[in-house]
Formats: C-alpha cells, structure tokens, sequence
C-alpha cells in the first residue's frame, strides 16, 4: 500500500480501442471530465482489458479456476459497480473523441481524511502518454477538495508500472501485504 500526503490544499457506437489498432490513436485532444452513468459499461471493459495480468482476481482464477461458475473478469468488472455506487462523484473519464480510454474512481472517508483510489486504468493503446498522471492529479484535486489529509493506494508486486507510477506522484510506500486462497469443502 503507499501512501500520499497533500502539500496544499488549493486546490455512435462504441468501440474500445485494442493495442494493434493504428498508432493514431489517443493522439488527437483528451479530456478529463466526470462520471456519467452511460460510462458503467465502457468502464468495466477497460478494467477487463487493462487488469489481465495485473489483477488478484485473474490470480486466483489462475490458481483455483472459476469460483461459482464466474471468472476473474466478471469479479473485476463488479468493483466498478461497487465503485459507483459508493461514490460517483469521485470517479473521472478521460476521454478522446467521445470514447473513453482510461477513468480514476475515488473513496472518502470524512472521519479518518484519508481518502483512497480504489482503481485506476487507462487503455494500452493510450498509455505512455500522460493520461493516467493527468488522472491521478484529478483525483488528487478532488480529494482535496473533499477536506482529505491523505490518500491512499494499492499496488501488486507483480505490477511493475503501479511500483514506479505511484512514488513518482509523491507516494511513499507504507506496507505489503500477503494474500492467501482456499477452497472449501463441499459440505
Ligand atoms: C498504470 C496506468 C494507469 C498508467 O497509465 P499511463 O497513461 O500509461 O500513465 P502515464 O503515461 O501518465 O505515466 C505515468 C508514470 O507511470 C510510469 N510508467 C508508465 N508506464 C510505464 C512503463 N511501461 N514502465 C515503467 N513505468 C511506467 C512512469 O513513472 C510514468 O511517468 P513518466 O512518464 O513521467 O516517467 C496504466 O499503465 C494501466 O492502466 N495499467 C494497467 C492497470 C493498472 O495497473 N492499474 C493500476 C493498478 S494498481
């Protein structure tokens, strides 16, 4: 988990662009604006294609196989729900020619003023570009603007892009954690 301090506080149909699609793609203007529901399902399709690999879920599917006859990408996809309904007003679409390709979700917590960025994920065709900086800075002004002292975030060891992204936007790791699967008996 790292962890992140604020310094201040000022503060047509749809087609997912795939990573052998033309190298024009995500060049033209991006935008960063907030969610809207008509976004639910272009969110959980750029979660499937960006968490492949990068996800506790596709793990356990690799370790256990399906659980309950769903498989990794219908568990994954289920956080976004989750994301929205506990807070839509924190999650931001980037966004290029009307599509998204990336989007940032957001938690608050009034009590303890340590927020949290529960998912973050940008298309692999648009990567490398600044967009997912872009997003973080977003979540960042927004949960400042939330009256959050810190905001904290979660990475595998096995994601080396989470490992250099995050201390390069000032988080500072805090601890790691062990995760652990079993199935149960029949009974
Ligand atoms: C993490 C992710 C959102 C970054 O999006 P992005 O648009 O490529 O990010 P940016 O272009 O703004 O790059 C931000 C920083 O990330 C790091 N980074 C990005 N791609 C990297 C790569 N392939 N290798 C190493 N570091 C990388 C760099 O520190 C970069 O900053 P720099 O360009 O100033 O060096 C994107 O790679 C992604 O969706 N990954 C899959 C999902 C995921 O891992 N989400 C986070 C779960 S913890």
């Amino acid at each position: 988990m790292f962890l992140v301090k604020r310094q201040n506080k000022a503060h047509a149909p749809y087609a997912l662009p795939r990573k052998g699609d033309a190298v024009s793609l995500c060049e033209s203007e991006m935008r960063i604006r907030e969610y809207q529901e008509s976004d639910r399902r272009h969110l959980k399709e750029i979660t499937v294609i960006c968490f492949n690999g990068v996800s506790i879920e596709k793990n356990i599917e690799e370790l256990l196989g399906q659980i309950a006859g769903k498989d990794w990408a219908w568990r994954k996809a289920r956080q976004i729900d989750d994301d929205i309904a506990t807070n839509p007003n924190g999650i931001f679409v980037a966004e290029e020619d009307g599509r998204p390709i990336g989007y940032i979700t957001t938690r608050v917590d009034h009590a303890t003023k340590v927020g949290r960025i529960p998912n973050i994920s940008v298309l692999p065709a648009c990567r490398k570009s600044g967009v997912g900086r872009k997003l973080m800075d977003k979540a960042f002004e927004y949960l400042s603007s939330e009256n959050m002292e810190c905001v904290s975030i979660e990475t595998l060891e096995q994601n080396a892009v989470g490992q250099k992204f995050y201390p390069s936007c000032g988080f500072r790791e805090v601890a790691r954690q062990i995760h652990y699967i079993k199935r149960l008996e029949a009974t």
